[in-house]
């Protein structure tokens, strides 16, 4: 038995199941405990533990929160971009850099220049930061191989990440992240290797990714061929996203509702028919408020996804061009400063949002008897004393299903 005793706040949002509204009442206890055995939330409530059997972690006044999940990154890479990051600066805009030949495709032929083993070396460090700011859930999205040699490539290295390191990963498949140059003028040609049996299957079949995502962009891919590829991920069993209303709008969160997708993330240019049909679809949005801050353009619009009721997860994105942002908290900080989030409609974007933007929901997102112990303590008593510090890491000790994993 693990007893963290003398918590600050217990961060636990009233609503019922997951997805939530993300302005849903949050009941926090304070003064709290919380019991954790094989693993499991066993108990917890105010006061002292009735159970004083155990290792006891002292909270010192100190809030505690679900471990974090971070819903969306592209983390596994090789190669860095800071030339286009000054070059942004500078006032060029990111497709402009993307149109120059810059962008993915750099990317993309830095990571096929790479082993394995050395995709697996560079995201390790990551990682291991990652958990130290409480992040217990990483998605990691392939799609800088764009071949099926490097596809396969990038998902098998987050497969060994997942044995290395302690927090839980899962893949997805992005084949369909931008054209690769080889493929300029057959377009159809590149479509049908993303969704064949010798790509596609493979992934599916080997059990690299159980989520199927694809850019659905003016830059990227159109909405007919975005369709094609989730269609036929459906088929080989992969569960449908898509990176939705990025830059431009063409009508991609109209399409997560028609198919039915987990998430349509991204949305800084979402439009009022978008909204209504995520909303009637049950689509959660994901947000990514740290690619806005970094690219310095206007954020998705929050506040008006959640007065049409759809639910918002809040992610990290983090990728080698448009979001070097590794910190979930920093995202969330940014997500009250910069998109008007009250900190616990964000934090609940990293929690039961981000569990049920990865289908966890039943196991990770909550402080609940039955869930799994993913928990942080922090070293300040509220949420939002935790968020209002901006850029600090505030996090005491993070727990991974039952077991202290880092302490700071
Ligand atoms: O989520 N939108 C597409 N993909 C990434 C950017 C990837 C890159 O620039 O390398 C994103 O913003
Ligand atoms: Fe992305």
């Amino acid at each position: 038995m693990l007893i963290l005793e003398n918590v600050g706040e217990l961060f636990l949002p009233a609503a019922s199941g997951a997805p939530v509204r993300n302005d849903c009442e949050v009941r926090s206890l304070r003064g709290a405990y919380v019991c954790v055995e094989g693993g499991v939330i066993v108990d917890f409530g105010e006061g002292s533990s009735p159970l004083a059997e155990g290792d006891i972690i002292d909270a010192r006044g100190g809030a505690v929160i679900p471990g974090l999940i971070d819903s969306h990154t592209h983390l596994v890479f090789a190669g860095t971009r800071e030339d286009e990051f000054a070059m942004r600066c500078g006032g060029k805009s990111y497709l402009e850099i993307a149109k120059a030949g810059g962008g993915i495709q750099r990317t993309v032929a830095a990571v096929r220049e790479a082993s394995l083993d050395e995709l697996v070396e560079l995201a390790l460090p990551l990682l291991g930061r990652m958990l130290s700011y409480g992040v217990t859930t990483v998605e990691i999205k392939s799609g800088y191989g764009l071949n099926v040699a490097d596809e396969i490539k990038m998902l098998e290295a987050v497969r060994k990440l997942s044995e290395l390191q302690p927090i839980e990963l899962i893949g997805t498949y992005l084949g369909a992240h931008t054209l690769p140059a080889e493929y300029r003028d057959r377009r159809d040609a590149y479509v049908d290797l993303v969704v064949s049996d010798e790509l596609m299957g493979r992934v599916a079949a080997e059990g690299l990714a159980e989520f199927c995502d694809v850019f659905c962009e003016e830059s990227a891919f159109t909405v007919e061929e975005s369709r094609r590829v989730l269609e036929k991920g459906k088929e080989f069993g992969l569960v449908p996203k898509i990176h939705a209303d990025q830059i431009t709008q063409m009508g991609a969160s109209r399409l997560a509702a028609e198919l039915g997708c987990v998430t349509a993330e991204h949305l800084e240019h979402i439009d009022e028919a978008g909204m209504v049909a995520l909303a009637e679809a049950s689509v959660i949005a994901g947000l990514i408020p740290g690619c806005s801050f970094y690219l310095g353009v206007p954020q998705a619009p929050a506040r008006k996804l959640i007065e049409h009721r759809i639910p918002i997860a809040v992610s990290t994105d983090y990728n080698p061009g448009s979001s070097v942002v590794e910190s979930l908290p920093l995202v969330l900080s940014i997500a009250c400063t910069q998109a008007k989030m009250a900190p616990s409609e964000a934090l609940i974007g990293a929690t039961v949002n981000g569990a049920a933007a990865l289908d966890r929901s039943k196991r990770l997102g909550r402080i609940e008897k039955g869930m799994q112990a993913d928990l942080v303590v922090l070293d300040v008593p509220s949420v939002d004393q935790w968020l209002y510090q901006v850029g600090r890491n505030a996090v005491a000790t993070v727990i991974k299903n039952g077991r202290v994993v880092c302490t700071n």
